[in-house]
């Protein structure tokens, strides 16, 4: 095993990993592991924007107060404040590092920008690049990043697992490279932006999910995870059973997108008085039950009335997808399913992404800061990776230097694990938390969950103990024990509220909702 100091070390490249590394990189000097193209985390997927308080006839009391609606009782109000607070100057960084934001054309807009609509928000207020923002997003600040002298980017290293000390505190991760030699990356502090668990599923919005292996990773650690339960899916997945996942941006319902049953009727405004722009687990468990009513493997999202020049002008990318696969939305309303889109849970931060283990933080999705509560509102993700980014790098520009005596490590066996035994047990792992952990649980699901993922992970487990070191079979093991605490989280929960519906339990029973909070130690065995 070869072994190097760094100063920072960032572990993942999507908007929180790059946001950060740029804030701090004039402080202190940055290594950030952004594994391969593939691997991208989901903000380059994210196409809506970025909301945030820009039109004059807006205020961060609606965006608060919409926000603290969305996450339905559950949110942390200080984080939900300190996220919305930084909105504005966000946006600003962004436009001076020359993010392509779409203009408004109508000069009396009030803001030279055009903000669309998603659920829940009470205004126009979120910021865009057409729909492909977090494209637009990622490619800038990819640009700045790679021009920085004091950023060393690696694509070659994978993490796999953290390092600690005798204290308890983080030392940096140990990182296999693509031939599978090990690397320990030893770190004077080590921030996690890994993205969040949507790969714990079977039918997800991003091509590349994460599968919680940042959290775990933390776990392992001692650090507290949060809202493990609150697993968000998108309402509007391209429904292309043949084709790779393709989400259908919430602006589409927020440019006037309707949503029709099998009998080609809509059904939201029956649900909601807000209808299609209701919070995202509202419209999600909506889809879901007309599916059931209706029989069909999807609804539809209709658009045609937006008229071809507009469709193409406002979504490019969509329109341009679905004609690649042999569908014109300006003609025909367009298949969609709900699916795994976002974790609302994960490491518990405070507001500089400090975890409960020192110096060890984590920023973006793989955290759970208490901004989105039970229920994460649309586009504040992206801000949430912003505000927390440059949070961490305050705390991060006033950290000195300390170390303890690391701790002796096992030594990693020689044999390889098998290929066809990792695919069988991740498929096995998505089937039964698609079945049983999804829009709706019941308690008998999620105990037969509970015992089936435990058998899961027994039957990993003897093949790890004398494994080679191994990124496909640690994301598994991470992945399975991740699942395992979601379901603890969600049996536990004895109400439904936000994402997590449960029928056996009363809605909103808890007047007081406390945030769930776990430890790796929660599992019986390993
Ligand atoms: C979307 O465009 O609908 C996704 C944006 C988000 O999840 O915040």
């Amino acid at each position: 095993m070869t072994e190097s100091h760094h100063d920072v070390l960032i572990i993942g490249g999507g908007a929180a990993g790059l946001a950060l590394a740029l804030e701090i990189a004039d402080h202190r000097p940055v290594t950030l592991l952004q594994p391969s193209p593939d691997a991208r985390g989901a903000s380059r997927w994210a196409q809506g924007g970025i909301a945030a308080v820009l039109a004059p006839s807006d205020d961060v009391e609606a965006h608060v107060a919409d926000t603290l609606v969305a996450g339905d009782g559950l949110c942390d109000e200080a984080a939900v404040r300190f996220t919305v607070d930084q909105g504005p100057a966000a946006i600003e960084w962004l436009l001076s590092l020359g993010v392509p934001f779409t203009p408004d054309p109508d000069p009396n807009a009030g803001y030279p920008y055009h903000l669309t609509q998603e659920g829940g928000h009470g205004a126009r207020r979120i910021i865009h690049a057409d729909d492909a923002t977090g494209r637009a997003v990622i490619e800038t600040l990819e640009s700045h990043v790679g021009a920085h002298p004091d950023i060393r980017l690696r694509h070659d290293l994978s993490a796999i697992e953290l390092i600690a000390d005798t204290a308890g505190h983080c030392r940096g991760a140990r990182c296999l490279d693509e031939a599978g030699n090990l690397h320990a990356l030893m770190a004077r502090d080590t921030v996690l932006a890994t993205g969040g668990a949507s790969g714990l599923y079977r039918h997800t919005t991003s091509p590349h999910p994460a599968s919680g292996e940042g959290m775990m990773m933390a776990a392992e650690l001692g650090a507290e995870l949060m809202n493990l339960e609150f697993q968000q899916f998108h309402p509007t997945c391209l429904y292309d059973p043949e084709g790779a996942p393709f989400l259908i941006s919430e602006a589409v319902r927020g440019e006037g997108g309707y949503l029709l049953g099998g009998d080609g009727q809509r059904f939201m405004p029956d649900i909601d008085p807000r209808a299609e722009l209701a919070p995202r687990d509202i419209v999600a468990r909506a889809i879901d039950g007309e599916m059931q009513r209706s029989g069909m493997d999807h609804v539809w999202l209709d658009i045609r009335h937006l008229g071809e020049e507009a469709i193409r002008h406002h979504f490019p990318t969509i329109h341009a997808h679905c004609a690649s696969r042999g569908l014109d939305i300006a003609r025909s309303p367009i298949p969609v399913v709900p699916a795994a889109h976002y974790s609302c849970g994960g490491v518990s931060t405070d507001l500089t992404g400090a975890t409960t283990v020192p110096r060890l933080y984590a920023i973006g999705e793989v955290a759970c800061t208490g901004l989105h509560g039970a229920n994460r509102m649309a586009s504040n993700s992206l801000l949430e990776c912003l505000a927390f980014a440059r949070g961490c790098a305050r705390r991060l520009a006033e950290e000195t230097a300390e170390s303890g005596a690391l701790l002796v490590e096992r030594t990693p066996g020689t044999r390889p694990v098998s290929r066809e035994l990792i695919a069988e047990l991740r498929e096995a792992m998505r089937g039964v938390m698609s079945a049983k952990v999804a829009i709706v649980r019941h308690d008998a699901g999620l105990d037969e969950a509970a015992g089936t993922l435990a058998g899961l992970s027994e039957r990993l487990a003897p093949h790890l103990a004398e494994a080679a070191p191994d990124a496909d079979a640690a994301s598994l093991w991470h992945a399975l024990r991740l699942a395992r605490l979601t379901v603890a989280c969600a049996r536990a929960r004895r109400e439904s509220r936000g994402l997590h519906h449960n029928p056996d339990c009363p809605l909103h029973a808890d007047a007081t909702p406390t945030p769930s909070r776990i430890h790796l130690n929660a599992l019986q065995t390993p």
